[in-house]
């Protein structure tokens, strides 16, 4: 049985491009879901057959009955892993809680640090050496639960924001597809609150996948 995600997005899409690219064995893209009726990502979806839907949230009145439409469209599509990517709105603790174990996220920084908005921006200003992205599951706070995978690119004394986040960006499109295959594959678990995925022992297998070169990935 085909396992079904349904992917979230509010505007480019990219990171949703990369993973119908992967075309992942064992996975089908049941839907592409937007809040915003002009996401850029939606035309690259229904191009490549996959039904697509908006959910406007300037629609409703608050989250809550937002979060309640969004979810029934989601389960129109009886998802297997709901994906989030570069889905731009907090969501209510009773639809993470409905999704608890289905839900991942990206995130363009090392979480812990930079949740929320801006994060290159705040990464440069703080003067870290490094940064990253992450692949986390969805746990009822901003930006934060258990860790599937992360990237590291090191930050330059000439990186800009725009420099830093296409790097990273390149990163993005290759960590979300491995971290849906490996759930796909049924190879992730969660121990007290850390992620094990089968097979993959150290961080470095974990993220060193292809070689983590300025021109991998797309
Ligand atoms: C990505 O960089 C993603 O990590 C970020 O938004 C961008 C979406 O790009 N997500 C967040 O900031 C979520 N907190 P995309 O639409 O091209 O995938």
């Amino acid at each position: 049985m085909q396992k079904n995600l349904v992917i979230l997005i509010s505007g480019r899409g990219s990171n949703m491009e990369a993973i119908v690219r992967a075309a992942i064995p064992g996975a089908r893209v049941a839907a592409v879901i937007a809040n915003r009726p002009d996401s850029a990502g939606l035309a690259f979806a229904e191009s490549h057959g996959i039904p697509t839907a908006v959910v406007d949230h300037k629609l409703f009145a608050d989250r809550s009955s937002f979060d309640k439409a969004l979810a029934e469209t989601i389960d129109g599509f009886s998802p297997d892993l709901v994906v989030l990517a570069g889905f731009m709105r907090v969501l209510t603790g009773e639809f993470v809680d409905h999704y608890a174990g289905r839900l991942i996220n990206i995130h363009p920084s090392l979480l812990p640090s930079f949740p929320g908005l801006h994060t290159h921006q705040r990464a440069l200003e703080a003067g870290v050496r490094v940064h990253g992205a992450t692949v986390h599951y969805v746990t009822a706070d901003l930006d934060c639960g258990p860790i599937i995978i992360q990237a590291v690119v090191p930050v330059s004394d000439t990186d800009d924001e725009k420099s830093l986040s296409a790097r990273v960006l390149r990163l993005e499109h290759q960590i979300y597809p491995q971290a849906v295959r490996w759930i796909v594959e049924g190879r992730t678990r969660i121990d007290a609150g850390r992620v094990k995925v089968e097979g993959v022992r150290t961080a470095e297998e974990g993220w060193t996948l292809p070689p983590l070169d300025e021109g991998a990935g797309s």
